[in-house]
């Protein structure tokens, strides 16, 4: 386990652009290694887990080549994977182990994925459920993985999801494509779509309606070329370094602006951060921007987070919490119990290591109460192995009295490897 000394900053400025967005990337693989032909694709994440997805998708057949260190390219298998002889490990990542048994149940052969202690603990029951309402044979172990997938072919569903979860709605996505029939995904808050942004990349047709996707199948997927936008939940610790500090400025250029995706511009435009966005275009139907940010004079204000934004800004809290202790009036947090059942228990952890760092807060089941005007010490840091959890504390360290130590600071390769270094480049001491 490595440790990381994290020591408080003037300011923060410079100009950054931030590897691929890690939801986009595990979608363009599984893709990509899905379709017919050769796709290609720049600025793939960095991070471990879409790693993952890589080694899964090469252990079902596709073949990937870099020919750079920032590009990729995935011979596809046409529609049909070959069942391997070992375990596919997903190691810590939930979208990789979630959005390919959608593709794997209606496949010919047997499938055994696994994953790290912490994937292991996470709840599969939510994929289990529509993927037996299609007919699939999926099993678990006590809830969780090991899963084990005899594929067969599954009969289209209309399905909707209990938990606001894109890898749920993706899941049972991919499954349709392979189903004859329509299969339709229903939820009751908008999750990332960029699993159907995506599958229309790719050439699949999908119906959309404001609450629902639904997909013919059997239908097949055609290789693309691509370049994967900068990752906007990377971003987001950069955006609320910066935020934090009076008279900083930072540009982050060709940065994912997903609507799904950007509440955090929001919400950091109502603590009175400054942010202008600039150079907005459209590739393959994701948005895709430079977002300019400074810290206000007077501080950040308050916020409240709850409802459908909780789950729209689900990977952004734990830093948004972290830093809460440092604006004017606080920041309340609600509807967000899948927090507790995410790399780790985010609202426990997040509680925890601001208590460590001198803060007051209340904690619910579903969220966190964090008031404002509390000064931060350093401290020691438990990240619990948890990606976020590290890179939100070092966030919320530069501005603390006296140095932090991140404890597991090596988990931020799991999404986003270059973290320390790009903190090092724009955070003046
Ligand atoms: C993701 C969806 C979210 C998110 C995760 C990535 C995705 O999980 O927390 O980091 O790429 O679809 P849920 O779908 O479980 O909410």
């Amino acid at each position: 386990m490595s440790e990381r000394l994290i020591r408080p900053a003037r300011t923060i400025y410079g100009s950054l652009r931030l590897p691929g967005d890690k939801s986009i990337s595990h979608r363009y693989a599984m893709l990509g290694a899905f379709a017919e032909g050769t796709s290609r694709f720049t600025n793939f994440s960095t991070g471990a887990d879409c790693a993952s997805t890589l080694a899964c998708m090469e252990a079902l057949g596709a073949k990937v080549r870099r020919p750079d260190e920032h590009s990729l390219e995935i011979d596809g298998v046409a529609g049909r994977a070959t069942p391997p002889d070992h375990a596919l490990d997903c190691g810590n990542s939930g979208s990789t182990m979630r959005m390919l048994s959608g593709l794997l149940a209606p496949q010919q052969g047997s499938f055994t994925l696994i994953g790290d202690a912490s994937l292991s603990r996470r709840p599969m029951e939510r994929i289990r459920k529509p993927l037996e309402a299609m007919g699939a044979r999926l099993t678990l172990t006590d809830g969780h993985a090991p899963l084990t997938i005899e594929g067969a072919p599954l009969q289209a569903i209309d399905f909707t999801t209990p938990v606001a979860s894109a890898q749920v709605k993706t899941c049972v996505l991919l499954a349709g494509l392979q189903t004859a029939g329509t299969t339709t995904v229903r939820e009751a808050v908008r999750t990332r779509d960029h699993s159907e942004l995506a599958l229309r990349a790719f050439g699949a047709t999908l119906r959309r309606t404001v609450d629902s996707a639904s997909i013919e199948g059997p239908q097949p997927l055609h290789a693309i070329e691509a370049a994967v936008p900068g990752d906007i939940s990377s971003a987001a610790f950069f955006m609320c370094a910066a935020a934090l500090f009076a008279g900083s400025g930072l540009v982050i250029d060709s940065l994912g602006l997903n609507p799904t995706r950007a509440s955090l511009l929001d919400v950091l435009t109502a603590l009175g951060a400054h942010i202008s966005v600039l150079n907005l275009e459209e590739k393959h139907a994701e948005l895709v921007g430079t977002v300019q940010i400074a810290g206000p004079a007077e501080g950040l204000g308050s916020t409240e987070i709850s409802g459908p934004l909780a789950a729209q800004l689900i990977d952004e809290l734990p830093v948004l919490a972290a830093i809460a202790p440092l604006t004017r009036d606080g920041i309340r947090i609600r509807d967000a119990k899948e927090l507790r059942v995410k790399e780790s228990d985010r609202i426990a952890l997040v509680a925890r290591n601001l208590r460590a760092m001198g803060a007051e807060v209340t904690e619910f089941e579903d969220g966190l109460d964090v008031s404002g005007g509390q000064a931060l010490h350093g401290a020691t840091i438990d990240s619990g192995g948890d990606h976020r959890i590290a890179m939100a504390f070092s966030v919320a360290a530069l501005k603390a009295e006296g140095e932090t130590l991140i404890q597991g600071a090596e988990s931020a390769s799991i999404s986003f490897p270059e973290f320390f270094d790009l903190l090092d480049l724009v955070a003046e001491r």
